[in-house]
Parts: C-alpha cells; sequence; structure tokens
C-alpha cells in the first residue's frame, strides 16, 4: 500500500516543474496542511528535489534525477525482471544484497538498485567506484534452467542488451570488450558482474544474479586518481538526449533484457556481440598460463570464449579472464 508520502510524491512526479500548493494536496488527500509540509520535508531530507515557491507550493525540479520506482515503471513493459524492484538510498553492494534475496526464495526478475555503493564489487576482486547520484547500480536475479556452463552467455546476454539499451536512451554506439566491459571514446561506461550458484548434484544454475554498474552523469567532482582517464561516463559522450534520465535508462535495460533472455536466441545476441566488439580483429594483451602475451583477438565462439592466436601462430581459447587493449586503432 502506497504511503501517505508515496501518495505526495505522485503529485509532483507527475508534473515535474510545476508548482502545487500544499493547500490543493492536502484537500486532495483528505489530510492537514501540516501533514503535506511534514511529508514535504521528509521527501526532501530523503534527497528529493522539491523547491519551495514562497506563497504558492512546491515543485519537482525538472532535472531532479532520484532513483524512482514510479518513474521505471512508467516506461517499463515487461512482465518478470522488475516485477520486484527495490531501490535503496544506500548498500553495500547490490549483488550481495541480491545473494541474500536469492538464497531464501527470491522470485525470477527480482531487481535491486542502489543510489551508492560502499563496497561495490568489480571483477578479479577488484573495487567498483559507485559514488552517490552519479551512476546506475543494479542487480539482477535470474533463474535459468540451464547448466553452469552456460553462464558466460548470459553475461554476454547482459551485455548487449545494456549496450542497446544506453544506445537508445542516449542515442550512442557502445562498443564492447571482451567480456563484459562496456565503452564509449575508449572510455570504460559500464562493467558487470555475473555471480551464479550451481546445484552440485545436476550441474544446473540455481541462480545468476547479474551485477550492472553504469558511469551516467559526471558532477563536479575528480574521480579517484587511479580511474582518472580510465572511466568515462555516457554525459561525456556528446549523445543526443543529455543529461541522461537514470529512471529512463534503467527500464530500458531491463526490457531490453527481458526481450533478449526469454527470446533465448543466443545466436543472434553473439551476432550483436560481435558487431560491437572492440576487441575483435586487434592486438591485445591476455595472461594465459600466468604470463602477459600479445595476442591478436579472431573470433568469439558459441559458449562466449575468446579465440586468439599467439605470436607463436598457435590458436588458443580464452574461457574468462581479462584482455586489455593497448593500440585502439
Ligand atoms: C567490473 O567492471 O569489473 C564489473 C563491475 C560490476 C559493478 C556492479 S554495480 C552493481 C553490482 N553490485 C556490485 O557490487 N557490483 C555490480
Amino acid at each position: 500500500m502506497p504511503s501517505m508520502k508515496d501518495n505526495i510524491l505522485e503529485y509532483f512526479e507527475s508534473q515535474p516543474g510545476i508548482v502545487i500548493s500544499g493547500g490543493f494536496i492536502a484537500k486532495e488527500l483528505h489530510i492537514s496542511r501540516t501533514a503535506v509540509w511534514k511529508n514535504i520535508k521528509t521527501l526532501i531530507e530523503e534527497g528529493y528535489d522539491l523547491i519551495t515557491v514562497p506563497q504558492r507550493g512546491y515543485y519537482l525540479d525538472k532535472n531532479s534525477d532520484k532513483l524512482s520506482e514510479k518513474l521505471i515503471r512508467k516506461e517499463l513493459r515487461t512482465k518478470v525482471i522488475g516485477k520486484d524492484l527495490r531501490i535503496y538510498p544506500t548498500t553495500t553492494s547490490t549483488n550481495d544484497l541480491l545473494k541474500e534475496i536469492a538464497k531464501s526464495g527470491g522470485a525470477e526478475g527480482t531487481v535491486v538498485i542502489s543510489e551508492e555503493q560502499t563496497k561495490g564489487k568489480g571483477r578479479m576482486g577488484r573495487s567498483f567506484y559507485s559514488p552517490q547520484g552519479q551512476g546506475i547500480y543494479l542487480s539482477i536475479l535470474l533463474r535459468p534452467d540451464k547448466s553452469a556452463d552456460k553462464a558466460v552467455s548470459i553475461t554476454i546476454t547482459s551485455a548487449v542488451a545494456v549496450a542497446e539499451a544506453i544506445d537508445k536512451v542516449a542515442g550512442v554506439d557502445t562498443r564492447i570488450k571482451w567480456i563484459n566491459d562496456l565503452f564509449l571514446q575508449e572510455k570504460k561506461i559500464c562493467g558487470i558482474l555475473t555471480e551464479a550458484s550451481m546445484e552440485m548434484e545436476s550441474g544446473k544454475l540455481e541462480y545468476v544474479i547479474v551485477g550492472i554498474g553504469i558511469n551516467v552523469n559526471k558532477k563536479n567532482f575528480r574521480v579517484p586518481e587511479p580511474l582518472e582517464g580510465v572511466i568515462g561516463y555516457i554525459s561525456e559522450s556528446g549523445g543526443i538526449d543529455l543529461p541522461i534520465s537514470r529512471n529512463r535508462l534503467i527500464a530500458e535495460i531491463l526490457n531490453a533484457l527481458e526481450a533478449v533472455y526469454f527470446k533465448d536466441d543466443f545466436s543472434s545476441v553473439l551476432k550483436t556481440y560481435k558487431d560491437k566488439s572492440i576487441v575483435l580483429g586487434k592486438f591485445v594483451e591476455a595472461s594465459i598460463d600466468g604470463k602477459l602475451q600479445r595476442v591478436k583477438a579472431m573470433d568469439i565462439d558459441e559458449d562466449g570464449r575468446l579465440i586468439i592466436q599467439k605470436e607463436s601462430g598457435d590458436i588458443y581459447k580464452l574461457n574468462s579472464g581479462e584482455v586489455s587493449i593497448k593500440h585502439w586503432e
């Protein structure tokens, strides 16, 4: 049941930029003006950009980009993904939080989003920079009826869905670096961390958590030193519709993922993935048997493995790990 605060917020979110008086809302909701004022005060404390216009009322700043279930649902066309959608002001890691939900029987399609993460996780034990308000930190719970060796295909499917959603919302052409990093103008704008749990007896996947981290709108502060020049923001890419509405982008990601995930046509996903690849045909550095080697990225096979050619001419398949691009041309 929506709370009084949610009901009040709805008036502002449905007409951003329009001044609405406290008296009007009080009358509509059959509550006192003081109750309206108290709830608006709480909303402001929670970070909603509600502006006071003396003698007239309040309005929601049109450029407000606070995460909102209501605004996400406005654009959401899914049946399963996002049916259960939970937004948190802060969390350690949305993947960790969703893992707990998965273990206690959470339904396929449950989505957890946070305004910030205090222990955002990247691949290979790295951390993921997750400051408040300028990114999307989101995890999706899937329960595919597949064997564990198919988990990579889910990562690839997710990367394609996220790339297509970003392209649609921002009017850009996102590129993919094997296996699941998204790039714009040679800067990483998104990383995906897929974590899976397997049933030991059957070798089947019990659940998969797809954790997506996107750098969306750069605010006026500097990124930490080691990330400078390495990560980028969609808002810096010169796309068509800036700044990006995070709520809309989230909805389009969930729409795109539901469409490709349930279609279960991996060969067409792989085609899009290859078209968007920035590594194919390039010389890259890859760690093979613990040694960093210069290799040529030749192809991606139907299991999502990167087929590379060593300097010796030998062909080798990479299952996971990471490649780095030394020369972009
Ligand atoms: C990478 O680039 O190495 C993967 C980054 C994945 C980050 C996302 S943010 C939402 C989810 N929660 C996490 O702790 N990590 C993923």
